[in-house]
Order: structure tokens, then sequence, then C-alpha cells
């Protein structure tokens, strides 16, 4: 099979460490530019990576020598060399949107780890196993921005992917009425490690900016629906949450009370998380999870530090399911940040958007 050529915007970054590593041994994908920012640009990886290396895993070799470009000025001839992008940058929103849209309108397709676009209404944000249909609005953004081939496509925040995914499967079936979630956020979420935030050692911060809306309200754009070109979000259920940072790694858990128009039996529904199946299973897709939502019995589980890497990190560990006195239960999700969150979920969409002929290999 010949490979797509793709590039990472953003390389140097957490989540641009995290593509990297997980695209260097990718069956589909050549890893074969890297860019950010003027600081890093002109040097080989490992020197512009230098000291900020934050995972566990070696550096891959074949990162290492590659010259990392300037995103902004070599964007033209990064977007002739590779297929498509993925983007994940520390920047403000107007350069983001510029930098993104500067791709596209080159051809390139963008998939983007950054929020900026998650709100443009032709722009899909897909978690590929609950939101895949999504991806139809693309037609209407390429005519937006007078492309053939280039696109923006966007993953949602970290924070949503494990609550909503063990929601997703009783919406359709139950529908429902009112979620309150608390998410209890990894400092790699910060693209910090804890030699770079020692205030996170034995500390708990309640504060995350701009997450707790992200969290209620970015579920509802996955929940919306494809009209006239453009995503219409949901206007239910009502979803408060409360965002907390807390003293880890990597793992985003959250705990989560919900009640539903009609309420499932409890069996039932921990039966579904375990046979849930989504596009991403069914296309049997590189990246996938082979389960992707998996139920724990003991009353002490998940747990972040044996359950995080479930299945790559790319499958949601559910547990302690049970009734509740104001709602009809409660119960508790876990997902890895940077890979189900982050780098792998958009590993993950590149893979459906390939394979559903979204994307083609042009070189
Ligand atoms: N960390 C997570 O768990 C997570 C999860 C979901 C989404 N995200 C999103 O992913 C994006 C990246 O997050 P991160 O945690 O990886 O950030 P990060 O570690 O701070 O990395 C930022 C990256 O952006 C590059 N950059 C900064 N200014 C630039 C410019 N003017 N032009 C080109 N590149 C520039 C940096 O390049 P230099 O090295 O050259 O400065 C670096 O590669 C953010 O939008 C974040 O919200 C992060």
């Amino acid at each position: 099979m010949k490979k797509y050529k793709i590039g990472i915007i953003g390389g140097t970054g957490m989540v641009g460490q995290r593509l990297i590593t997980l695209l260097a041994p990718h069956p589909w994908f050549d890893l074969t530019v890297i860019a950010a920012s003027g600081r890093s640009a002109g040097q080989p990886y490992e020197k512009a990576v230098g000291g900020r290396w934050a995972l566990k895993a070696e550096m891959p070799e074949k990162a290492k020598n590659i010259i990392v470009m300037d995103a902004d000025k070599d964007a033209e001839i990064i977007a002739n060399t590779v297929d498509f992008v993925f983007c994940a940058v520390n920047m403000d929103k107007a350069a983001i949107l510029a930098l993104e849209e500067k791709y596209a309108k080159l051809e390139c397709p963008v998939i983007s780890n950054n929020s900026a676009n998650r709100w443009t209404p032709d722009v899909p944000m897909v978690v590929p196993e609950l939101n895949p249909e999504h991806l139809a609005v693309l037609e209407s953004q390429k005519k937006r921005l007078g492309t053939k081939r280039g696109f923006i496509a966007v993953k949602s925040n970290c924070s949503i992917q494990n609550y909503v995914p063990a929601l997703h499967p009783f919406r359709e079936k139950y529908g429902i009425d009112k979620i309150l979630v608390c998410t209890y956020q990894a400092i790699s979420g910060a693209g910090k490690t804890f030699e770079r935030w020692p205030e996170m050692i034995d500390n708990v911060i309640p504060y995350i900016g701009g997450e707790e809306e992200k969290s209620e309200k970015e579920p509802l754009r996955i929940w919306g629906k494809v009209e006239g070109g453009v995503i219409v979000p949901a206007t239910e259920p009502a979803i408060t949450a409360q965002c907390i940072r807390v003293p880890v790694t990597d793992g985003h858990m959250s705990a989560t009370f919900v009640t539903f128009k009609k309420k499932p039996p409890m069996e039932e529904m921990i039966e579904t998380w375990n046979n849930f199946k989504g596009r991403a299973q069914e296309l049997n897709l590189p990246s996938a999870p082979k389960q992707f939502l998996h139920y724990f019995t003991e009353p002490d589980r998940p747990q972040t530090r044996s359950e995080r890497e479930l299945e790559g990190g790319m499958a949601v560990s559910i547990g302690r399911l049970r009734p509740d006195t104001q709602y009809d239960y409660k119960f508790v999700t876990l997902s890895h940040n940077t890979l189900r969150g982050a780098a792998g979920g958009g590993v993950l969409l590149a893979e459906l958007l390939c394979a559903d002929g979204y994307i083609d290999a042009k070189n």
C-alpha cells in the first residue's frame, strides 16, 4: 500500500511529540515534515526539542535528524510536499485560524488538535466512534474555501473524551435529560511535566481556564446534526461541569451524574458499554481500540496508572456505576488525554478520513 506523506505542525510541543511517536511506526502514514515556530526552524528535531522531550518513550530515530521547518514561512513548500498535516500549536486563536486556513487553501488537509476551529459551522469535530457522519460537511467547507482537496477537520477537547463516549450509546434509545460532571485533569493537558510545573507537585488547582465551557458545550456539537452543509448543535441535554487540575502526569478522569428521559437498567448499560462498536472498529482502523469502552467491576477501578494505557491509550475505562440519590446514576470514566484525547484521537480521525476517501495520497 502506498503511504500518505504527512507533516506535523507544532511537532516540538507536547501533543506534537506524541504525534511523532505514534506516526514513526504507522502502517499508512510516513512522517515527512516537522514544523514549528521560527525559534525551532532550521535545527534538527532532536536539537530543537532539547530538554523538552516529555515522553517516557525514546524519541524515534527517524525524527531526530529531520530539519524543523517554519510553519508559517515554509507553508507552501510543506503543503506541496505532504498529503496532509496534523496541527497542534500554542498560538492565539486568530493566528491559529489564519494558519489552518492557509494550509487548507494551499490544498493541504489539516487535522487539528487546536480549539480555534471547533465552532466553525462547516468544520467537522469528530470522534470516529461517535459522529463520523459529520464529515459530510467537508463538501460545503471546501466550496466556501474554494478548494479541491484542502479542508480542516478537528478533534474535540480532551476533557470530554471519556464521559461523552460513555453516555453516547444511550442517547438515542433512552434520551439524556441532564448531566453533571467533574473532571480531574492531568498536567500534560496543559503541555506540562512536573519538572516544568513544580507548583503542581502535591497540589490540586481548582481552575483550568476555558475548560468548563468546553466541557459543557462541545458534547452538544458532537451530538449535533448535519443540516444545510453545517453542524447544528444539539440543544439538550443540560450539562454542568467543574474542571480540576490534579497532580498526575497523564490521564483525565471524570465523575459523572446523569438523569435519562427513560431510565435504562444498570445491567443493560454495562452490557452496552462492553459491546459498543463505532465506525473505527467497523473499519478496523490501525489506531482503533478493539473494544472502545471497557467496564470494570472492581469498586476501586478505573485507576489512572493502571488503566490509562489500555489498548494503546485509545480505549475509555468506566467503573463504579451505581444509582444516585438525586440523579438516575453516577459513574467514573478515564481516558488518556494526550493519546485518545489529543494525538491518538487526531491520528484515528486521519485514518477515518483516508479510509472513507476524504484524503488521497497525491504523491
Ligand atoms: N496537551 C494536551 O493534552 C492537549 C489536548 C488536546 C488539545 N491540545 C491542544 O493542542 C495544541 C498544542 O498543545 P501542546 O500541549 O502540545 O502545546 P505545547 O507543548 O506548548 O507546544 C506548542 C507547539 O506550538 C508551536 N508554536 C508556538 N508558537 C508558534 C508559532 N508562532 N508558529 C508555529 N508554531 C508555534 C511550538 O513550537 P516551538 O517549539 O518552536 O515554540 C510547539 O511545537 C493546543 O492548541 C492545545 O490546546 C492539547
